[in-house]
């Protein structure tokens, strides 16, 4: 067999949001863009900030000496210095440059992470429904795995947590806000869990790390808010992308935080300096590391965000959906109408609406809408989701109360 066996088995499986996502390139090019929604795919729709975009084109013009050069494997002293002070003023953590690693993106950063700290056949907590690549991440380096259901809306279930931690528990992945639930975790449930994690460390006399998988961090909505990880768990690393908060997800840029409160935090540092190169990535890419640096305060614009979240959610529960409303991030995550959601999938796509089915996130039964679009393609989606109420919740569609 030319290539290795679980790679063979992640390649046939393949990924549903990925596969979700070619399946609206096809009917794009045969139906027209205007008559597809395609709601697959976490690509922001936005340009980056005209801030980062005007930094970007003062790099390429007129570059300092060392822009195109090696440079320390954790990125430049100086940008790591102004992302650990913002880091520092959000969470309220003696965070500096040394605690700081640049990565490609939050998917460099976890791998990162990952390689650091686990030994083969080390367990690692993933809550479901979850980002699919934690599985994945885990196995590149000989992890296992360990599903941890979440409660009924999404939040984290403590009964669960406690019944999947092993002996063998060496990390948690936690990811607030959450993709594909929305879901924001707040302080007293962060900090319950350190006290669980402290309960299950007395008795193996060893840290567990929390991976702290923060993309969405500053897609908040009103009525919600992002209480640090860091602030309330003691052995975290976070894990932060550039990706959605300015729109730049194919540039690949991101950081590896180990907090300063972590158990060995210089020597974790250190093993995470070591594993960004020899991972192949050797060091963050230079000119967006430069260009980052001028961004970090920058707040995303969630107006659009915000207004497609709302039409969705009004919509789609006027139409019989039922739908907890996302506190952060731009997905949706409602029941499936139809026991087996590919079955409404496959409905949804009759209608030229393309989601992601739950079993792409670990939770069957329910499926994901990205609604990090348009507002256009929003608006005009509205129709199409009305006629799939319609199909199956009649009753609500003709102005009945249950
Ligand atoms: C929860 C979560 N973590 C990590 C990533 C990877 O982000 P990046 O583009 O920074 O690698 C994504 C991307 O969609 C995500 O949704």
């Amino acid at each position: 067999m030319p290539i290795s066996p679980d790679v063979r088995e992640a390649v046939r499986q393949g990924s549903w949001i990925r596969k979700m996502f070619e399946e609206g390139a096809r009917l794009k090019a045969e139906r027209g863009p205007d008559n597809v929604f395609d709601f697959s795919l976490g690509n922001p729709y936005g340009e980056p900030p005209e801030t980062l975009s005007e930094k970007i084109r003062s790099l390429a013009s007129a570059p300092p000496a060392d822009l195109h050069r090696y440079m320390p494997n954790a990125g430049f002293p100086d940008v790591r210095a102004k992302v650990a002070d913002a880091l520092a003023r959000s969470t309220g953590l003696p965070f500096t440059g040394d605690h700081l690693i640049m990565t490609t993106g939050a998917a460099g950063a976890l791998n990162v992470a990952l390689r650091a700290i686990l030994s083969p056949g080390d367990e690692v907590l993933v809550i479901a429904p979850y980002f699919v690549e934690y599985l994945f991440y885990v196995r590149n380096v000989g992890g296992v795995p360990i599903v941890a259901e979440s409660a009924e809306n999404f939040q984290l279930d403590m009964a669960s947590i406690r019944a999947a931690l092993s002996d063998r528990t060496k990390a948690v992945i936690l990811n607030t806000p959450n993709n594909p639930t929305g879901a924001v975790y707040p302080r007293d449930d962060l900090l319950t869990l350190d006290g669980l994690l402290a309960e299950r460390e007395k008795r193996t006399n060893a840290p567990i790390y929390v991976l702290s998988d923060e993309p969405y961090r500053k897609i908040v909505f009103p009525g919600f808010s992002f209480f640090p990880p860091a602030a309330a768990l003691r052995n975290t690393l976070v894990a932060y992308s550039h990706s959605k908060d300015l729109n730049v997800p194919g540039e690949r840029i991101g950081y590896l935080a180990v907090s300063p409160r972590a158990a060995d935090a210089g020597e974790v540092s250190d093993a995470c300096v070591f594993c960004n190169r020899v991972l192949g990535f050797v060091n963050a890419p230079s000119l967006m590391q430069r260009a980052v640096a001028v961004a970090q305060d920058l707040a995303p614009d969630l107006s659009v965000y915000q207004a497609n979240r709302d039409a969705l959610v009004a919509t789609l529960r006027a139409a019989g959906f039922p739908v907890v409303p996302p506190g952060g991030a731009f997905y949706l995550f409602p029941r499936s109408p139809s026991g087996n959601e590919m079955e409404f999938v496959e409905a949804a796509r009759e209608e030229n609406i393309l989601v992601v089915p739950g079993r792409g996130f670990g939770r069957e039964g329910h499926f994901r809408i990205a609604f990090c679009v348009s507002p256009e393609t929003v608006m005009s989606s509205l129709p199409a989701w009305e006629r799939l109420g319609g199909r199956y919740f009649p009753r609500q569609n003709q102005g009945e109360t249950r």
